[in-house]
């Protein structure tokens, strides 16, 4: 469908540029490499190859979530695609998922989120700071319009989480240890825990939290390394630059130990300490 005036578009260069922009009849695009007016886009397919006043290509789309994602305002720092993506099918969110989400920030997880699940899902966004409520306010607006599926509060996690019966809940606070016991409480059996950190000592504060709660189980951290490839001509090897470091994620399922009975994980034989033929499961 052609874009029309009032459009959030995205235009992207060969240099991997981006201007996210919406369409107004009397509005243009200003880069170092000239201009182009909105007029030329209105009325045009998205993909549409466009060149500037200067004479450099660029092209012309409907913004992906990605896209959005990297070049929305913040306020924050934000969850990188590489680690919402594994978030998503970690957690398994999917439509009609109810998902409580502590550290609203600027709201990058909580887009993915609210559109993941869908009208029949729901999405509880929790913050501290109202002022964060109110930015991740906008630019959920500004992606998804209004949405019926999503409510952000000011609340602090660590204190209380309401709601019951949640399929999971993703946090991307300080001191996630802190909310394990509020997580418990609101998780239905079988939920997932999920918790992003930017560093290996609250992945491990929090791995001993939710071990020693009891009322977790089945707890892995990770890393996403995502490694881009430089492919031109004879030239083929990985780009010298990368993103080093977001963060770690830690994830964990809610579980049922009746009354009495002792975890055995400390009797059981580590299988990072097993030699292997061949790849684990979890390596596939
Ligand atoms: C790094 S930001 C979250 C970014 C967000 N995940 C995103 O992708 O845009 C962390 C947020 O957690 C909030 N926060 C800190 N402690 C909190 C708590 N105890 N309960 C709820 N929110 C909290 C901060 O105010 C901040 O907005």
């Amino acid at each position: 469908m052609e874009f029309g005036a009032g459009e959030l578009v995205i235009f992207l260069d060969h240099q991997e540029r981006s201007y996210l922009q919406r369409l107004h009849p009397e509005g243009r695009l200003q880069t170092h490499h000239g201009y182009v007016p909105h007029a030329e886009v209105i009325g045009r397919e998205p993909g549409v190859a466009l060149i500037t006043s200067k004479g450099k290509e660029l092209f012309v789309f409907r913004p992906t979530l990605v896209d959005f994602t990297m070049n929305m305002p913040r306020k924050s720092g934000i969850i990188y695609p590489k680690d919402t993506a594994y978030i998503l099918l970690w957690a398994d969110v999917r439509p009609g998922s109810r998902v409580v989400a502590g550290g609203v920030g600027s709201g990058a997880l909580l887009l993915a989120l609210a559109r993941q699940v869908g009208p029949s899902g729901f999405v509880w966004g929790y913050d501290v700071r109202q002022d964060m409520l109110d930015f991740a306010a906008r630019n959920l607006r500004e992606f998804l319009g209004e949405t019926g599926n999503l409510a952000l509060s000011l609340r602090d996690v660590y204190e209380r989480i309401d709601e019951r019966q949640v399929d999971s809940v993703i946090l991307d606070v300080p001191e996630p240890w802190r909310a394990v016991d509020q997580a418990a409480l609101a998780l239905r059996p079988g939920g997932v825990f999920v918790a992003y950190v930017p560093t290996i000592r609250q992945a491990e504060s929090l791995t001993a939290a939710l071990r020693g709660s009891n009322r977790f189980g089945l707890v892995e951290t990770v890393e996403i390394l995502v490694r881009n490839w430089h492919i031109r001509n004879r030239s083929v090897r990985p780009n010298h630059r990368m993103v080093g470091h977001t963060g770690f994620l830690t994830i964990a399922r809610q579980i049922i130990r009746p009354e009495g009975q002792a975890p055995t994980e400390a009797l059981e034989t580590d299988p990072e300490s097993v030699t292997e033929t061949s790849p684990p499961n979890d390596q596939i």
